[in-house]
């Protein structure tokens, strides 16, 4: 009988051979049952693992049976031989099929079959633990063993087993780490916003926290950054985050008000302080008391000035204009600036004591050609602001946005921001990159679906070329090549400047 037990040592060696294939769980039942079939003749076999939520047995996998009487067989624990070969541990031999009640015939096999099969459940069983069952029907020749067949059966099972419980855990920890990965991806992909300030940029999600830490404190903030990247936004959010938000909130543009008129409006004056003065008037440092001035442009500040708004830092002091009234004023500062104060202070322009004391707590916004990412999101927001206020429902294209992406935005979110409610009042439903203000545009390589041909960049190349042959002909004297181009002498030294053309002196 020794040719018996290496045919079944050849079966377990295939099923191990299946297993070493790194094919998933159902993959590998699947290979099995062929296996089953072809090393040890098997006419029909099926897997089923047991459903702990459903608390049934439902077959995986099948072989020499038909689909739908694989759907159709679902076994309560204890039903049947598959059942009862689960609940009980042990297997369990049918040789009589064609009469034994305890079969179902769930799967409808009985009506294929010769008469002559065995049928045999065995238990899928890891560490003590049942897991499911594993069925066979097989013609036993009369020198098979049927012993043997089961204990090699009862062998697969238990490899079976195992890896279930492995592939049980690969796909646990898959999934644990897809989440894992979702939930990271969502973090990252959040928009972070606090009082209108809207990013996703590491740079944004920053500066945000940075907001939320200072605005409880009454510490003097700097910020600085390009023209439009949200420097009055931040002010206001960190005025609006604090204790003071309840108090005023009074901006001084230094740039905008003349250098007269500045020191009247920031300290007040008193009745015939100077000409025109018939009255006495409270200055911005006064009238917002017990909130937060916030001094826009600090860089143009004159530096008479700048030495006496030190003094409120210093000592929250200030004196009327004409009057000798010292008056205490409780307010917080923010300053912003788009210019470097530290190169003003080498100039000689910015007084060094008060830059020290205004960058308590600087704050640098970055521009937004460098924190690209930020786009999508703002061109979202703006969408939905314009959008309302137009009572409209303009989309954005993705090729579109790609552009938007794309270019440089030199006036930074507020360039963005006009150009988004333009394009809401100018078109209606989805908005096409070839929809996009040429300049937008221009910075498009060719290629990509939907790029235009880039008509500025081929008429300033165009005008350029004009310029240098009318140059030319004229012996570089200027007011002769405006001339034949049709340009003021301005507009030509504009343009030689804009193209860096080469004077060439004779
Ligand atoms: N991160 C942002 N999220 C949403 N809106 C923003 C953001 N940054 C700027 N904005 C919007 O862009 C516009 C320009 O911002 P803001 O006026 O604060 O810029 P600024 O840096 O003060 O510019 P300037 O130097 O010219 O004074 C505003 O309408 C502001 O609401
Ligand atoms: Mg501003």
């Amino acid at each position: 009988m020794a040719g018996i037990e290496i045919k079944e040592l050849t079966l377990v060696n295939e099923v191990a051979k299946v297993l070493s294939r790194g094919l998933d769980f159902e993959e590998a039942v699947s290979e099995i049952l062929k296996v089953l079939y072809s090393f040890w003749g098997a006419e029909a076999s099926f897997i089923a693992i047991y459903d702990r939520n459903e608390k049934v047995l439902k077959i995986v996998k099948a072989f020499g049976l038909s689909d739908r009487d694989v759907r159709r067989a679902i076994f309560r624990k204890g039903e049947g031989i598959t059942g009862k070969a689960f609940k009980t541990g042990i297997p369990i031999v049918i040789t009589d099929l064609a009469s034994n009640p305890a079969f179902l015939n769930k799967t409808r096999i009985r009506d294929r079959l010769k008469g002559d099969e065995v049928f045999i459940a065995v238990p899928i069983k890891v560490g003590g633990d049942t897991v499911g069952v594993m069925a066979v029907f097989k013609t036993f020749s009369s020198k098979e063993s049927v012993e043997k067949g089961i204990e090699s059966l009862m062998v697969v099972g238990t490899m079976i087993g195992m890896f279930y419980r492995l592939s049980e855990r690969i796909e646990r920890e898959r999934r644990e780490w897809e989440e894992e990965r979702k939930m990271l991806q969502e973090e990252l992909r959040k928009t972070y916003s606090i009082h209108g300030i809207i990013g996703v940029s590491e740079s944004v999600r920053n500066l945000i926290e940075v907001v939320k830490k200072v605005a409880s404190t009454d510490s003097t903030v700097l910020i600085t950054g390009e023209s439009g990247t949200g420097k009055s936004l931040i002010a206001k959010a960190i005025h609006f985050l604090s204790g003071r938000k309840d108090k005023p909130f009074v901006t001084i543009n230094c740039a905008a008000i003349p250098d007269t008129l500045l020191e009247a409006e920031l300290f007040g004056y008193e009745r015939g302080a100077f000409t025109g003065a018939h009255t006495s008037k409270k200055g911005k440092f006064e009238l917002a008391d017990g909130g937060t001035v916030f001094l826009d442009e600090i860089g143009d500040m004159p530096l008479y000035l700048q030495a006496k708004i030190l003094r409120v830092i210093q000592d929250r002091e200030i004196e009327h204009l004409g009057g000798e009234r010292v008056i205490k004023v409780d307010v917080r500062i923010i300053a912003a600036t788009n210019r470097d104060l530290e190169v003003l202070v080498r100039e000689g322009k910015f007084r060094e004591d008060l830059y020290y004391r205004l960058n308590v707590i600087p704050i640098h916004v970055p521009p937004l050609r460098e924190r690209k990412e930020d786009i999508p999101v703002l061109v979202e927001h703006f969408l939905e602001k314009f959008n309302d206020k137009y009572g409209k429902n303009v989309k954005i294209s993705p090729e579109a946005m790609e552009a938007l992406m794309e270019y440089n935005w030199p006036g930074n979110v507020r360039e963005l921001e006009n150009t988004v409610e333009r394009i809401v009042v100018m078109h209606e439903g989805t908005v096409r990159a070839v929809d996009l203000p040429p300049h937008i545009l221009a910075v498009r390589r060719r290629g990509g679906t939907e790029t235009l041909q880039n008509l500025p960049e081929t008429i300033q190349a165009t005008e350029k070329e004009k310029i240098i042959e009318a140059l030319e002909k004229t012996g570089y004297v200027k007011s002769r090549a405006a001339k034949i181009l049709g340009y003021t002498l301005r507009q030509l030294d504009y343009r030689i400047k804009k193209y860096g053309i080469e004077i060439k002196k004779f």
